[in-house]
Order: structure tokens, then C-alpha cells, then sequence
């Protein structure tokens, strides 16, 4: 083999290595219950992390939060050391960003109404095509009117005014039924009831504080909190599709890189899959397909193979399987598929081994140098060096007090001043890494000992995450300026004269710091990136100035995005 940059992730009689440069060609790690899929998804992602690429995992059980801390300590993963003769095998700390949508395990991660867009939308709250066209109407007509939709009670606002303007509106866009409104409000009730409600305001993410390096070039290991998301799958599901999206809109096109940009690893896969309608299907299909060339890797974990789309599967070039039951003919039938996808070894039967494989045991099959899946491998898989189970509370504590994100997104801060901070922000630095234990050359390549440091592709440079840019417009037009151009009179309102119903309105100062937040996103991407992002909005069917116009602000729209919109 050649001495390419690569993850070292287990060992038959030959070790097995997941190609950095492939690392955008995604994966699978499936497996039953306690068979070590969540080790391995820790031992590769700590992997990319030494290697400089950041990464995202949710947390469905809480035991991967511990990766912030050495590990190195935990018997069996230093039995398996010694198994596998990994010289020099020592703990580690890895850079964590804890994160949460209900902010109590980690920063607090929000967004707007706007940016999730009509058909996530009508995805969280469950409905159907006649509910789902009203919706759209809603946003179109936020859209037309210039009205930001930030929280729920924007939302709420304006489905009450949609229902008291109903015929107006049908005539004008197409049927808005009372009762169709009326269900959307309920659903949005269930939501918040379940705690979705926090999910939608400001500050509102920004992608670049997940894809960052700290001062030691390591990639940050960005956590979910995902254990109580988990009691709403369909929340859950939505947020990992939506933050996905996201990626895929911001990143520009890369082309193949030496080593991916960002990895994003997707436990309990099934729940972004069951039941969902055959066009979000085709969508995320072709989200997976497309984000590899922004140099984004996606990583499927899930218990059964079938649980994912043919359409999916197929593209997924790095695998490991571990072991399956074979107990009811489901079971059997997803052992057949799972052998098959792998490329045959004449040492032993894949079917049967499956079956066999012992605790942090896996068949293993990754791209080879030339792109092309290698023969499948009964492996042992390495132990990673972050500790393997939860981090303590007062730990977690530290950590998230010690991040660069420390009271960005966790308290509600003053606006008017998150645009320096925004812009401001430097790498600070502040988490070290220990280094590999003395003494020891490792034998092999890959995380263990001394990471050769590659360049990080995509330092957080001050000026703006995505990395050297043309001077855009954006950045020279002042945001006060912007947030006291008038706003655009509602015009359905004007035709009904004093109109009983208020019309829905972001109260004035939130609309003000909104948009000096999001010129400050605007500003870090470039007019190529937000071209892109536009092209891409399309796939998820968000209105192209539904999104920016909503997000940046009508204003802003008119300032600077206006030529590339009106084309
Ligand atoms: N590669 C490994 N090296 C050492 N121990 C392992 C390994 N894989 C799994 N284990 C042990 O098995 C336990 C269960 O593995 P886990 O990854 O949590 O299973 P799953 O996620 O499939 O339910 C772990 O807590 C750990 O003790
Ligand atoms: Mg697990």
C-alpha cells in the first residue's frame, strides 16, 4: 500500500485503512445492538479529527460524549491494543463542540423558520399534500410581503392571518382552507409541546463554527446531544436532514480533495428514512450524491442495511459491517443483502461470517487508492483513544467553558454587538492536545502516535470560513443602513382597507439585529457561494428568495443579491 494520508481502522492479516482522500465518498457502519458500531464510528471520526477534518455525530445514547476526554484506560480497548499490536497506544483528547437543540447538554442550536423552508417544514409537522400547499402559500405570501419568518410565533402569526384572509388569498394563490391552517397550528402546538419550539429564533447557527480547527490543527468533533431529541424521531430526522442541507448549500464545489472538508455521520439512519415520501426520498438521494464534490463525507450507522434506499447504499464506498442476527427472515434477508454488497474474499463466506463476528468485530471494505472497493476483511477494529462512553457532567461543563463558542449562541446576547463578535472571532485556541505517549515509532500509518499534520484545508480564517473570497458588495454596504429602509406594506392589506386582522410583523428590533447577524453571514460567503447556494435551494424547494430574502432581509435581497436573483 501507498503511504497516503489514512485512517487506521482495523486489522485482518493486513491492516485496513480508510483513505483520507476518500473520505468524501461516505459510508456505512451497521450492525446490531452492541456489536461496536459506536466504537467504530469514534475510532474513525477521532481519525479525520487528527487529520484535520472536523466532524459532526449525533449522540443518540450519550456515550459518545466521553471522545473530549483521554480514554486510553478502558480495558478492552487496551486489550484490543495489544491484540492488534498498536504500539504506543495511549489516550487522547479530541477538540468537542457539545451541541443542542434544547440547549441543556450542549450550545443551543437554532435556526429560522425561513432557512428550514416549506418542505422540511411540512416534513416536521407531519402533512399532507393539501395541508403542505397551504403551507407553501404561507411562505410565499411572507415571501411577497417581505416578512420574516424567524420563530414559531411568526409562523403562528401569519397562519392566523392567512385564515382570516382565506378567500382573498385563494383567489390569488390557490386554495386556503380554514381547516388545513388549522392543523398546521395544531402540529406546530404538538412541536412545541415537544420542545421544537427552541430549535427556531436567533442566534442562529453558523455552519462555520462547526467546521473548525483548533490551534493544534485538530478538527473539532462536533456532538449532538441527541438522547432526548430522540423521543421525537421526526424532529430528530429533520434536523440532521435540514443541517445536512445546509452544508450542502454554504460549501462551495471542490472537486477532489486531499482530504474531505467536513464529516458528517448519521446514527439511527433509519429514522431519516422511514416513511418518508418518495420526493424527500429522491431529494436526500441526490443531497448525498451531490455533496461529495463539496467535499463533505457522509456516514450512514444504523442496525440494518435495509433500512437504507438501494439509491443510497449505492454510493456509500466505505464499509463496515458488523455482526447481524439471523433469527426471523428479515434477518436472513438483510444478511444476504449486507454480504452482497460486499466484494467477495475467497477466504471465507461472507454470509456466514456476518453472523459470526465477535464484539468490535467487523467485515471491513474502504477504497482502495484507485477508488475501487477493496475485498472484504474480517477485522478487528481499532480502539479509539478519546475515552469510550460519556463524559461527566462537570467535564462537559469545562469543555463547553473553554470552547470558542462559550456564550455565543448559550445565553441571548446582545445583537447589535454578535457582528463583531461574529467577525471579530479568532481561533483561540484554547484546547491543547497531549501528545503521542514517548518512545515508540508507530510501525503503522494512520491516527495512532504522530499524525503527520496535512495543512488544514480549510483553516477558520478571521475573515470568513469559507476561506479567501472576492470582495463582495455585502461587505461594503453598512448594515444600519439597511435595517431602516421602510418596509413593504403588506398589499393585500392595503386592498381590504383597515384590515381587522393584524398583519404579522417581526417586531422592529428583532428585524434590525437579524439582519445584522445575517449580513454578517452574508458577508462570510462569497457571491459565487450564495449563487450556489441559491442553485441548491432549489433541490430542497425552498423559494430562492423565500430563503435569502427571509434570512438576509428584503433589504439586503435589493442590495446585493438583487442582480444574481434577477438574473
Ligand atoms: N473496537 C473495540 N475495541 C474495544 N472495545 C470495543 C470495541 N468495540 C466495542 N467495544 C466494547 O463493546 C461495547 C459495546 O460497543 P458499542 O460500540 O457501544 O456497540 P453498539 O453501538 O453497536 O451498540 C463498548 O462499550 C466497548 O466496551
Ligand atoms: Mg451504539
Amino acid at each position: 500500500m501507498s503511504d497516503e494520508a489514512a485512517i487506521f481502522v482495523g486489522a485482518s492479516d493486513v491492516d485496513q485503512y480508510l483513505l483520507l482522500k476518500y473520505g468524501n465518498r461516505h459510508g456505512l457502519i451497521a450492525g446490531a445492538t452492541g456489536t461496536g458500531k459506536t466504537v467504530t464510528l469514534q475510532t474513525i471520526a477521532e481519525g479525520f479529527s487528527a487529520y484535520g477534518v472536523p466532524v459532526f455525530m449525533a449522540d443518540v445514547k450519550g456515550d459518545l460524549s466521553g471522545v473530549s476526554q483521554p480514554g486510553g484506560d478502558n480495558p478492552r480497548a487496551v486489550e484490543r491494543a495489544r491484540q492488534m499490536g498498536i504500539e504506543g497506544y495511549a489516550g487522547r483528547t479530541f477538540p468537542t463542540a457539545y451541541w443542542d437543540l434544547f440547549g441543556e447538554k450542549g450550545h443551543p442550536i437554532r435556526t429560522t423558520v425561513s432557512e428550514v423552508g416549506p418542505v422540511l417544514m411540512a416534513r416536521l409537522l407531519q402533512l399532507n399534500e393539501t395541508q403542505e400547499g397551504v403551507l407553501n402559500i404561507a411562505f410565499k405570501v411572507a415571501d411577497e410581503q417581505g416578512l420574516l419568518l424567524l420563530d414559531f410565533k411568526d409562523l403562528q402569526a401569519l397562519l392566523q392571518w392567512l385564515a382570516e384572509n382565506a378567500s382573498q388569498l385563494t383567489t390569488e394563490f390557490g386554495n386556503v382552507s380554514k381547516q388545513s391552517v388549522g392543523t398546521i397550528q395544531r402540529q406546530l402546538l404538538m412541536l412545541d409541546q415537544q420542545g421544537g419550539e427552541g430549535f427556531f429564533g436567533e442566534p442562529a447557527l453558523d455552519l462555520a463554527d462547526m467546521i473548525r480547527c483548533d490551534a493544534a490543527g485538530l478538527g473539532t468533533i462536533n456532538v449532538l446531544a441527541a438522547d432526548r431529541l430522540m423521543q421525537s424521531p421526526r424532529l430528530y430526522g429533520t434536523f440532521l436532514l435540514w443541517l445536512l442541507s445546509e452544508l450542502f448549500e454554504a460549501l462551495p464545489e471542490v472537486g477532489d480533495l486531499e482530504k474531505p472538508r467536513f464529516v458528517f455521520f448519521f446514527d439511527e439512519a433509519h429514522l431519516l428514512f422511514n416513511d418518508a415520501p418518495k420526493a424527500l426520498l429522491e431529494r436526500i438521494e441526490q443531497v448525498v450524491r451531490l455533496i461529495r464534490s463539496k467535499g463533505v463525507g457522509v456516514y450512514f450507522i444504523t442496525q440494518n442495511p435495509l433500512d437504507i434506499p438501494e439509491s443510497v447504499l449505492g454510493q456509500l464506498g466505505n464499509r463496515v459491517q458488523h455482526a447481524l442476527r439471523a433469527f426471523t427472515p428479515r434477518d436472513q434477508k438483510a444478511v444476504k443483502v449486507a454480504a452482497e454488497t460486499f466484494r467477495p474474499n475467497k477466504k471465507f463466506d461472507v454470509a456466514q461470517a456476518i453472523t459470526e463476528l465477535g464484539v468490535g468485530e467487523a467485515l471491513l471494505s474502504f477504497l482502495d487508492t484507485k477508488g475501487v472497493p477493496t475485498p472484504v476483511e474480517r477485522c478487528l477494529i481499532a480502539p479509539p483513544q478519546g475515552r469510550i462512553g460519556p463524559v461527566k457532567d462537570v467535564e462537559r461543563q469545562a469543555v463547553m467553558a473553554a470552547s470558542p463558542l462559550a456564550g455565543k449562541y448559550d445565553k441571548a446576547i446582545d445583537r447589535a454587538s454578535a457582528y463583531e463578535v461574529l467577525t471579530g472571532r479568532v481561533s483561540t485556541g484554547t484546547q491543547t492536545t497531549p501528545g503521542p505517549a514517548a518512545g515508540g515509532t508507530p510501525r503503522r500509518r494512520g491516527q495512532y502516535g504522530s499524525v503527520p499534520q496535512t495543512p488544514p484545508t480549510n483553516p477558520p480564517a478571521p475573515s470568513g470560513p469559507w476561506g479567501g473570497r472576492p470582495q463582495s458588495p455585502a461587505e461594503t454596504q453598512p448594515p444600519s443602513q439597511e435595517s431602516e429602509s421602510p418596509r413593504v406594506e403588506p398589499r393585500l392589506k392595503k386592498a381590504q382597507g383597515p384590515a381587522p386582522a393584524p398583519v404579522p410583523k417581526a417586531p422592529a428590533g428583532r428585524q434590525r439585529d437579524s439582519i445584522g447577524v445575517t449580513v454578517a453571514k452574508a458577508a462570510s460567503r462569497s457571491m459565487a457561494t450564495i449563487a450556489a447556494r441559491e442553485a441548491a435551494k432549489a433541490i430542497f424547494g425552498k423559494g430562492k428568495a423565500g430563503s435569502i430574502g427571509a434570512s438576509v432581509g428584503g433589504a439586503v435581497l435589493r442590495g446585493v443579491l438583487g442582480s444574481i436573483l434577477r438574473g
